[in-house]
């Protein structure tokens, strides 16, 4: 097992290129099962999930090739293979698995899902949507059991806007016979990506995008050719870092209009910012205010960047109240950053940060993805040495992060761990 090195405090410059969207390559990835033919997906981030997804692919019967980004996936001799744990537990998005098989085989065993831990996650809007298609849930010793004799297209309100039922009902129902209407549907760019694939395949998919989708099932998909979107996380997590300890960083392969909210609150704030087509560049941000951010659907303020930015606050000057109102336990990075000198505490759902502070070099853990991005983001703003554990979070969703950083200027590397490093990790 490895940790992260990181020699702080110098200001960072030059281009940073951004991968394929980790959240849409979670849903993409389980979709090409519904194709009777090959599927090849360009532009894939190279992290573990969609490596454990291409490993799923396998297993169920697929065969998946995935060199330079580009994966290919013949989805022809696939079987409906009971997936009641392994691998499928290492991520959340394997629930894309349920939607997919249950849309092509009319039936599928998945465990219950894995991922970060942000408090509860639910699935049941995405059981709902199942049950309202006509198939049959059980959960049986923590696996998820659906089978229906036929899927039929439903009315599907959704009680809480989520991305991944939304996507999910998606993926059962565009193979079912009928038409599906999925009101109150989450609206995030990775829910286009994913109807743009299917719609590609030869679903009919309409309003994906808008808070209403209309799907009209359809015999057969077949194979197609599908480029992802940009990762508007990453982008935004190197935005985030450029501003906190940039001196004129180009973010390259960005779509802004994903991250509106982001370049509204960091104009705010007084960062320098130009936005182009496909690029923002960040000006060296020498003095920045302290502004309040709330966490809500797209296209509010996104809460996975939330973490990052509660860390770009510890060097703005004031008080600022960060809220997130998707996770109400999204604050593990926060007793991290507090080890690293940072002057902040959680009230409920928000975290009060008080600035400007200098943060220091310490020994930290990654508790999730975004955490581990936010503490990053801490050891190249503070003086001295830090250590960051928790390696796996990170390395799920950031393609090549320290070849990326050092292409910035960072001095970052890897380390092995020390068997009593190892130890000590086990028993905190
Ligand atoms: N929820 C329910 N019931 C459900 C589904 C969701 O109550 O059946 C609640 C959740 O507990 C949460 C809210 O609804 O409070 C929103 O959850 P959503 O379903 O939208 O989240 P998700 O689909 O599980 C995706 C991303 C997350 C991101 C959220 C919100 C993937 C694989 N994951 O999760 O990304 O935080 O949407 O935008 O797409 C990350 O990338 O670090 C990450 C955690």
């Amino acid at each position: 097992m490895e940790k992260l090195k990181i020699a702080g405090g110098y200001p960072l410059k030059g281009t940073i290129k951004v991968s394929g969207a980790k959240n849409s390559a979670v849903a993409l990835i389980p979709a090409t099962i519904l194709a009777d033919s090959p599927v090849t997906i360009e532009g894939l981030p190279e992290i573990s999930d969609v490596l454990t997804l291409q490993s799923l692919l396998e297993e169920i019967g697929g065969t998946v090739s995935f060199e330079d980004g580009e994966m290919r996936v013949d989805p022809s001799e696939m079987i409906s293979m009971p997936l009641p744990s392994g691998k499928v537990k290492k991520l959340r998005a394997s629930y894309y698995l349920m939607g997919a098989m249950l849309g092509r085989f009319k039936k599928a065993a998945i465990g219950l899902p894995g991922g970060c831990h942000l408090g509860p996650r639910p699935i049941d809007q995405h059981i709902k949507g199942f049950e309202a298609l006509g198939a049959e849930v059980t959960n049986e010793q923590g696996a998820i059991y659906l089978r229906a004799d036929e899927l039929r297209g439903a009315r599907i309100y959704l009680d809480v806007v989520s991305v991944g039922a939304t996507i999910n009902i998606m993926l059962a129902a565009v193979r079912a016979k009928g038409r599906t209407i999925i009101e109150n549907a989450a609206k995030e760019p990775e829910i286009i990506d994913v109807a743009t694939l299917l719609t590609n395949m030869g679903a009919k998919i309409k309003g994906a995008g808008t808070d209403v989708i209309r799907i009209d099932g359809v015999e057969e998909l077949s194979g197609c050719r599908h480029t992802i979107i940009p990762d508007r996380i990453e982008a935004g997590t190197y935005m985030i870092l450029a501003a906190a300890s940039g001196s004129g960083v180009l973010i390259d392969n960005v779509i802004p209009l994903h991250l509106e909210s982001l370049i509204a609150k960091l104009r705010e704030m007084k960062v320098p910012i130009e936005v182009g087509a496909e690029q923002v560049f960040i000006g060296k941000a020498d003095h920045i205010n302290s502004v309040d951010i709330k966490t809500l659907v797209y296209p509010g303020f996104p809460t996975d960047l939330q973490q990052p930015f509660t860390t770009l606050l510890t060097k703005a000057e004031g008080s600022a109240v960060v809220t997130d109102t998707i996770y109400s336990a999204r604050f593990k990075h926060i007793d991290e950053l507090r080890r690293m000198n940072a002057n902040i505490k959680v009230e409920g759902r928000s975290a009060i940060v008080n600035g400007p502070i200098q943060l220091q070099g310490a020994k930290v853990k990654a508790s999730d993805l975004r955490a581990g991005a936010a503490l990053v983001i801490a050891g190249l703003l503070a003086e001295g040495i830090t250590e960051v554990t928790g390696l796996e979070h990170i390395d799920r969703g950031y393609s090549n992060l320290v070849e990326k950083l050092e292409g910035l200027g960072a001095t970052i590397w890897r380390e092995k761990m020390s068997a009593e490093e190892l130890e000590q990790l086990k028993s905190s």
